[in-house]
Parts: C-alpha cells; sequence; structure tokens
C-alpha cells in the first residue's frame, strides 16, 4: 500500500471542464468542433502508434484545409515550429479542440504539421544590458512562491508591499511585457529585490529585471509553466523550483538558468501541475492534479486511472522522499451503458498550493472531486499529510460521493489552497474557498473539525470560489466565479452561448472568529455584449486594500474597510511592450497579483470557460514612476 492513503478526491473543473462552453472569437467553431469531438472522436488512449497525419486528417482538416480569412491554411501551418503547435493546443487558440486528444497525438500531429527546432529566442534587445541574476534571500522586498507568507494568506505587510492605501489609486503602468505567441499570461512572477523569475504558457522560463521588464535568461521547459517559481538557497547559488502543465518538475540555477535536474514526478498523461510547490528543510512539496474527467465523455474512454498526490523530493537532487496518493490503486469498478468497463477510484486533484505546519508536522492540502467510482473520503477534502513519512494523518471532507462528471456530481472542488490564520483567542485556524460557494473553517487540533461554514456565492462546476482567498489578519475576503451563460447569436446568426453579463462575481469580508460578514460587494458590471463580472482569480491583500481580477479584464483594489473600489484598471487592450512583441489583455483569471516594493505585478489573458485570450505581464507603479 502506498505511503498515506485513505482515499480520494479530485477537484477540477478548474482545469478540466473546458469543453464545449468556448466563447472567443473562435466559439462557433470551437463548439461545433467540441460537440463532434466527443461524440466522434476514437479512443483517446489508444496505445498504437500515433500517426499524425490520422489525427490532422481527423481532427484538423476540416478547418485547416479550406480558406477562411480567420483560419491559418496547412501551409501557414507548416512553417510554424511543432513547440509551437503544441502550445496552440495545450494552452493556446486550439486548447478546446485539442482537449480530447492524448499526449501522444498532440505529439504526433505537431510533429507532421509544423518544423523541426524550437522556437526562435526573444531578441536581442529585448535583453538587458547586464545580464547578471542575484538573488538576495536576506532582501527585504520578498515574494517568493504562491504566498508571499509560508501562510498562504497572500497577505503582503506594509514594509515589503512599499505601498500605502493612499497610493493605490494612483496605480498606472509602468511596464508590459508580452509573452510571444502565447494567449494566455498565468504565472505569478517572483520577486527578489527587483530580480523576478516568471514561467508562461510557452513554457518559457523567464529572469527579468523589475525595474525595466528587461531579460536576463530564457529557459523552455516542456509543457506550459503556471505554478509560481519557488526560490531556494542551493550551495552559495539558488535553485528555482516549479512544475509544467505535463507532469515534469524542475530545478532551475537561478543566477545562470541552467537546469539542476528535472523530473517526471506524475507519469498519467492528463497530469498538471498546477498548484505551487512549497519548500521546507531541504525538501520540496508538489501538488499534482489532473484533468483526466473531461475524458470521461468520451464514451469509449476507460474512466478513469488518475489519482491525486503529494510529492516530496530532495532539494538538491529531485530524489524522490515520498508520494503520497489520496487514494487506492484504481481497479475495474463496473460497467457503462454501453458495456465498457470502468475504473476507479480516482480523482483529488491536489490544484493550489499546499500548506506547511511546523507546529503539526503536517502538511495541509485541499483536493478536488472523484473522476469515477467508488467515491473516497479524500475529495473535496482537507486533507493533513506527515511531514515526514507522507501518510495521511487525517481528513475532512466537505462534499460527500462527488463523483464528476461521470456520475452527476456537482464538482466541488477546492481549488482555492489552505490559508492558516489566528483567531481573535490566538487559535489556529485553517480556512479554504471552495466552488461550491462555500468558505470554510477547520480546527487544525480537532483533525479539522469545522468551526464555522458560510455562503459566499451560488457555487457550481465553474462557479463559487475558484483560485484563492487572502486575509489581513483581520477579515477573510472571498471572491466568488458564479459565472453564468445565455443564448447569443453568432456572426453567422447561429445560436451559440455566450457570457451572462448580469451574472457573477461579488467579494464578501468575513470576520475570522466566526465567519460574519463584515461587508459584501457585488461585481462591478460589466458592459462589453459577452464579458463576465466573474470574479474567479485568487485574491492579493495588503494593509487597508484587496486586489481582485475580473473576467471582463479589469483589477480592481477594493477598500479593507468597506469594500469600495479604490482603482480599477481594464487591461482589455493592446499594450506597447518593452519587448516589442505585440501585447493583449484579456481575461484575469488563475493566480492574483503579487504586489511587492511599490510594484504590482499583473498578469492578463485567460481563455478558457470563454475567458478572453491575452498575454501579457503588466508591471504597476504609483504614478508608473
Ligand atoms: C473548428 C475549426 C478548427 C479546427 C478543427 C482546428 N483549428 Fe486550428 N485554428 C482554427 C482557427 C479559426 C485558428 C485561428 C485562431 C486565431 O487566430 O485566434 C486556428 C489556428 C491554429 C494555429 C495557430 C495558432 C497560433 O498560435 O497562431 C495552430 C497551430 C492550429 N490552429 C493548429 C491546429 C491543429 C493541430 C488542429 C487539429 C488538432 C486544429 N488546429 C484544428 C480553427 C480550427
Amino acid at each position: 500500500m502506498m505511503a498515506g492513503y485513505v482515499t480520494v478526491t479530485k477537484q477540477q473543473s478548474l482545469d478540466r471542464s473546458i469543453s464545449c462552453d468556448i466563447f472567443s472569437a473562435m466559439h462557433i467553431i470551437r463548439f461545433g468542433l467540441c460537440l463532434s469531438g466527443i461524440l466522434m472522436i476514437g479512443s483517446a488512449s489508444a496505445v498504437a502508434a500515433v500517426s499524425g497525419e490520422a489525427v490532422y486528417a481527423k481532427r484538423c482538416a476540416v478547418c485547416h484545409e479550406q480558406v477562411n480569412e480567420r483560419i491559418p491554411t496547412h501551409a501557414a501551418l507548416s512553417m510554424m515550429p511543432a513547440t509551437r503547435i503544441m502550445r496552440a493546443m495545450d494552452f493556446g487558440a486550439m486548447m478546446s479542440i485539442a482537449y480530447p486528444l492524448s499526449r501522444e497525438e498532440r505529439e504526433a500531429v505537431a510533429g507532421f504539421v509544423g518544423t523541426k527546432g524550437g522556437d526562435a529566442p526573444p531578441p536581442a534587445s529585448a535583453f538587458c544590458s547586464d545580464r547578471s541574476v542575484r538573488v538576495n534571500d536576506k532582501a527585504k522586498f520578498v515574494w517568493n512562491g504562491w504566498s508571499p507568507n509560508g501562510d498562504n494568506t497572500r497577505f503582503q505587510p506594509a514594509a515589503v508591499a512599499g505601498l500605502t492605501v493612499d497610493q493605490v489609486k494612483n496605480l498606472k503602468l509602468k511596464w508590459a511585457y508580452a509573452f510571444d505567441g502565447d494567449v494566455t499570461a498565468f504565472a505569478p512572477p517572483t520577486f527578489f529585490d527587483g530580480q523576478i523569475f516568471v514561467g508562461s504558457a510557452g513554457g518559457m522560463v523567464h529572469a527579468m529585471h523589475a525595474d525595466t521588464g528587461c531579460l536576463q535568461w530564457t529557459y523552455q521547459a516542456a509543457g506550459p509553466v503556471r505554478s509560481a517559481i519557488l526560490t531556494v538557497p542551493n550551495g552559495k547559488q539558488h535553485a528555482l523550483l516549479f512544475g509544467d502543465q505535463t507532469g515534469w518538475f524542475y530545478a532551475l540555477e537561478a543566477e545562470t538558468g541552467k537546469l539542476l535536474w528535472k523530473k517526471h514526478i506524475e507519469l498519467h498523461d492528463t497530469a498538471r501541475l498546477t498548484g505551487s510547490p512549497v519548500a521546507h528543510d531541504g525538501i520540496v512539496y508538489v501538488p499534482v492534479a489532473s484533468w483526466e474527467e473531461t475524458r470521461s465523455a468520451n464514451p469509449d474512454y476507460t474512466c478513469c486511472t488518475f489519482r491525486g498526490s503529494l510529492v516530496a523530493l530532495q532539494v538538491k537532487d529531485g530524489m524522490q522522499v515520498w508520494k503520497s496518493f489520496m487514494m487506492d490503486e484504481p481497479k475495474e469498478s463496473g460497467k457503462s451503458d454501453s458495456g465498457k468497463i470502468k475504473m476507479g477510484p480516482s480523482g483529488a486533484s491536489i490544484w493550489s498550493a499546499p500548506l506547511i505546519d511546523l507546529k503539526r508536522k503536517l502538511i495541509y492540502v485541499t483536493t478536488g472531486d472523484n473522476f469515477s467510482i467508488p467515491a473516497t473520503l479524500t475529495s473535496d477534502a482537507l486533507v493533513a499529510i506527515d511531514m515526514a513519512t507522507g501518510k495521511i494523518a487525517w481528513s475532512k471532507q466537505v462534499t460527500e460521493g462527488d463523483v464528476s462528471p461521470s456520475e452527476k456530481g456537482p464538482d466541488f472542488d477546492f481549488g482555492s489552497a489552505p490559508m492558516m490564520v489566528k483567531n481573535p483567542q490566538g487559535h489556529d485556524l485553517l480556512v479554504a474557498g471552495q466552488k461550491s460557494g462555500l468558505v470554510y473553517a477547520f480546527d487544525p487540533d480537532k483533525k479539522g473539525e469545522l468551526v464555522w461554514t458560510v455562503r459566499v456565492g451560488k457555487g457550481s462546476s465553474q462557479g463559487g470560489v475558484q483560485w484563492g482567498t487572502s486575509s489581513d489578519g483581520q477579515n477573510i475576503y472571498a471572491a466568488v466565479s458564479d459565472r453564468g451563460t445565455t443564448r447569443g447569436t453568432g456572426p453567422g446568426g447561429q445560436p451559440i452561448r455566450i457570457f451572462d453579463t448580469s451574472v457573477g462575481g461579488g467579494l464578501t469580508a468575513m470576520k475570522i472568529a466566526d465567519g460574519s460578514k463584515t461587508w459584501f460587494v457585488p461585481a462591478e458590471k460589466c458592459t462589453t455584449p459577452g464579458c463576465s463580472p466573474a470574479q474567479s482569480a485568487a485574491l492579493t491583500t495588503i494593509p487597508g486594500a484587496v486586489f481582485s481580477g475580473s473576467l471582463d479584464g479589469h483589477i480592481r483594489a477594493y477598500a479593507a474597510e468597506d469594500g469600495k473600489v479604490l482603482w480599477d484598471f481594464d487591461t482589455v487592450k493592446d499594450f506597447k511592450t518593452v519587448n516589442g512583441v505585440k501585447g493583449k489583455g484579456g481575461a484575469l483569471d488563475g493566480a492574483g497579483p503579487v504586489i511587492v516594493n511599490g510594484m504590482v505585478f499583473v498578469n492578463s489573458g485567460y481563455p478558457r470557460f470563454g475567458g478572453l485570450p491575452g498575454n501579457v505581464l503588466l508591471a504597476f507603479t504609483p504614478d508608473g514612476k
């Protein structure tokens, strides 16, 4: 039996349920394709050698062999590097179309269509004149990893934020950097005294200088990098630790960008290392998630075999210390109506950053739903794992029997990391928000017993609290997605589904003691047809202000006192960028802003679940100076 397992869960819809709900410029095409994909596509898990030509004929030709002003022709695609075509499928314009395709099929079709060799490197003009990288781990101005402090509250104290509430209203764009060839920007930067490290949807990791956004070095990972990059001392130098969206985990030398080691820590081909790693005492802890549940829509797919896990690795060489699965190994668990074997248990992805509790020698994670039966006790749960052994010490489930979508469970993953806060009596509480629209406070001294539960949104598979709550020690802040869709008309008069501009969003401040509401502010109106006011992105706080991004592309700061909007910047526009690449802003989702040393960093572009594409990292300062 593996290290800790007890049962499992998974969460996902955060990254999985994609599918047919996409409404960007191409919604009609995507929608149609998506449906046909699910109904017609053959076994995505086929083991036989995959022919790229056959995948192309079946999955791509219908569009790319025709003349259409919006669709690049086969001839045009064949001038693109295969790596970029992979990226278009993994996290770019072809994401929803490629969803049913396995890794092998993607690689085969990219190899068939595209050229060999990688992407063009950034132009020399994008680099700093002085490319030396210095990481000062005694620095005052640091944001390292998912949260600037080990409690996952995403709270930056005044001295480190270097930004007062009074200055917030004067925030202006200082520079924009565009990720070349990407339509998504979702990796939060890590900051040490003006030195930044940031990943990208194209899988390029960048060392940059915060003053100007110039590059010092780049490193190309095998898959998209959206986890925050954790910097830890490594001898006289430093190691940068991060995962990609294909199950690989990396350590780079911060000073040079040189690969120290990489490990394929999860071999399931739907694996995603979305949650940011945390580290202590030479060990890094990596949460593992998956989008396998999407595949269950395909009647030919044997659903499901992925198990969420937390993996502990030695920082010095990547050697695995333990891997703690959220459940037992899957076995045959029944037959579908069409006679297809079902496998289970499965799921319980860990989508967010773990929380280290040195006092109790535990590490906590939140989990998502189960993908297939049997349901487990560790899905939609807070799970406490022994740091030394990887054994599950206890788990507290909040939604029972959530097997989704195969058994029509509600799909109430936790996508938000657990936060550690203190109540007014000085007792520790663990707090986490769920896609159900509920925020929970758990007692770490009573095996996660619930102290309070508060509803802050309606909740749904893409609703409720998605990517992260925040706390300034007084209040807990939780924003909700709760996006909705409605009927619309496509350019050709076809009926399509578009975002409902009047549904979603809202920000709640509640007291740590009992969850009682301090204030609630509904979403700001969004007016562009098809926009969504959903507030799905993680929150960030500084003393006096809460920052929240919206799917409508706005980043806003709210007064911690009463929820009044202090600052509002619309990122949906074209940007002139410091690296000369065309920059475009879009939806804000996923990671929240990073605030440090008087700078506010915001990613813009998230074309999933109908969000607007974009490719920029934006840096704001008071008056743009
Ligand atoms: C339903 C129609 C449709 C299908 C099927 C389709 N595509 Fe596309 N593809 C498009 C359109 C439309 C664009 C232009 C998107 C844009 O510019 O936003 C595009 C753009 C692309 C691009 C360029 C993206 C970039 O980064 O510039 C690539 C690469 C691509 N498709 C690959 C594929 C592959 C590989 C397949 C098959 C697995 C495929 N497409 C299937 C419609 C389709």
